[in-house]
């Protein structure tokens, strides 16, 4: 294993941007929670998807506020991100536009963070290793990139490795690739310290309710239809919220520059399964599920090796069907969390996403074995 560059170890200040969203406000939660004298400051334009009650757990603990600040912004403007880099030890970057059926229905927001927002990001380090460099400040801050397996495209067969071609195929997955690969091109081109992550599919407490998990648990909750694209054949691996956090810090305390791992779960199922799971947990019937039209474009599988950083020390620990289980819990226990997200705009996004679909829909089959 790598030494941990120190300058990212226990004490650090973090710039954490995006850290009001899902993956993001657990990175904080975690990170702050270990009580070790870390700083954060969150950097959020909250979007749709950011959300400062995923960071209530924080600011209600004196000892956690007093190490963490929060500032609304937007990581395309330099303005905005210059002074923040420059304070920073480190620099994690979850900030995205992360839903892919958005951005199949207005993809220009994803380019706009994905790529121009990156390149801002980028510079700002750049700048602060010129200032290292000229005795300003002591080291140049490291950056974690966090991507997504989407960049390797679908995959039949097989597990993707870190050297396999990226060939995104939604609007989402392909300002993902061109993030990191600018990236890539500073620390090439300019020796920044960067490293970057390929986590699999997320699931686990606050999440959007937009997304697979939350959406369909929150829906059987309230005994609405749960919209399944297609067969419900597609494959994911799937990744709790923790692990993936964990799995970001390690390769920023422990990562080669210049490097990406991919970050597995270990957990591949069918659609249909995970719904099944779900529902049981729930304990609601399967004739809620319905087969709508299919994603266009649908990614079928993703599947990736992680021989990589298990060889720089971790591995997911939390098991799916515990996983499941927790996260089912916490969004029957936090009601108005997800109630306070379904209102406002969420009906003119659902009429949109699923409205001519539902109208449509059909049975879906049941995996097979399931009732
Ligand atoms: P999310 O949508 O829940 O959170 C994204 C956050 O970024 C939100 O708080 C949003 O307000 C903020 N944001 C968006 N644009 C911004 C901008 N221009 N400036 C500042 N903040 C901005 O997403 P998530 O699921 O937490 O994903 C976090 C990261 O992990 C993303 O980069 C995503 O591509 C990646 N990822 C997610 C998954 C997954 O399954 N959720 C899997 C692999 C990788
Ligand atoms: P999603 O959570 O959007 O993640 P991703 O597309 O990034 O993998 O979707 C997970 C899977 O669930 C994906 O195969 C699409 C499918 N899906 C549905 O069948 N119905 C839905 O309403 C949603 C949101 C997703």
């Amino acid at each position: 294993m790598t030494s941990t560059p120190s300058r990212v170890g226990p004490g650090a200040h973090l710039l954490v941007t995006g850290g009001a969203g899902f993956i993001g406000s657990a990175f904080v939660r975690e990170v702050l929670g270990r009580r070790d004298g870390t700083r954060v400051t969150v950097v959020d334009k909250l979007t749709y998807a950011g959300n400062r009650a995923n960071l209530a757990p924080v600011e209600a603990d004196p000892e956690l506020r007093s190490r963490f600040r929060f500032v609304r912004g937007d990581i395309a403007v330099a303005a905005v991100i210059r002074p923040l880099v420059a304070e920073a030890d480190g620099v994690v970057n979850f900030a995205a536009e992360s839903h892919v059926d958005r951005s199949i229905l207005d993809p220009e927001a994803f380019l706009v963070t994905g790529v121009i927002g990156v390149h801002a990001l980028l510079d700002a380090c750049r700048r602060e290793q010129d200032r290292a460099a000229a005795g300003e400040r002591p080291a140049a801050p490291r950056l974690v990139q966090v991507s997504t397996d989407e960049v390797y495209g679908s995959v039949e067969e097989g597990f993707s490795s870190e050297g396999d071609p990226l060939a995104p195929r939604s609007p989402y997955a392909a300002a993902k690739a061109a993030g990191e690969l600018l990236a890539r091109s500073y620390h090439v081109t300019y020796g920044l310290d960067v490293v970057m992550t390929r986590g699999s599919n997320t699931y686990g407490p606050y999440q959007h309710p937009e997304k697979l998990v939350p959406l369909f648990v929150t829906n059987a909750l309230d005994d609405r239809e749960l919209p399944l694209y297609g067969d419900g054949l597609q494959r994911r691996d799937w990744l709790y919220v923790t692990d993936h956090a964990g799995a970001v810090e390690h390769v920023l305390r422990h990562g080669i520059a210049g490097e990406v791992y991919n970050v597995p779960g270990g957990a591949e199922l069918a659609n249909r399964e995970v719904v099944a799971r779900l529902l049981r947990l729930v304990d609601k019937p399967w004739s809620l599920v319905r087969r709508v039209e299919d994603r266009p474009g649908h990614d079928r599988r993703y599947a990736m090796d992680g021989t990589k950083i298990a060889d720089l020390g971790w591995r997911p620990r939390v098991e799916l069907d515990a996983g499941l289980a927790a996260t089912v819990a916490w969004y029957a226990g936090n009601r108005a969390w997800w109630t306070a997200i379904r209102s406002g705009d969420w009906d003119a996004y659902y009429e949109r996403q699923y409205g001519a679909r539902l109208r449509a829909s059909a049975e879906a089959a049941p995996p097979a074995g399931s009732t």
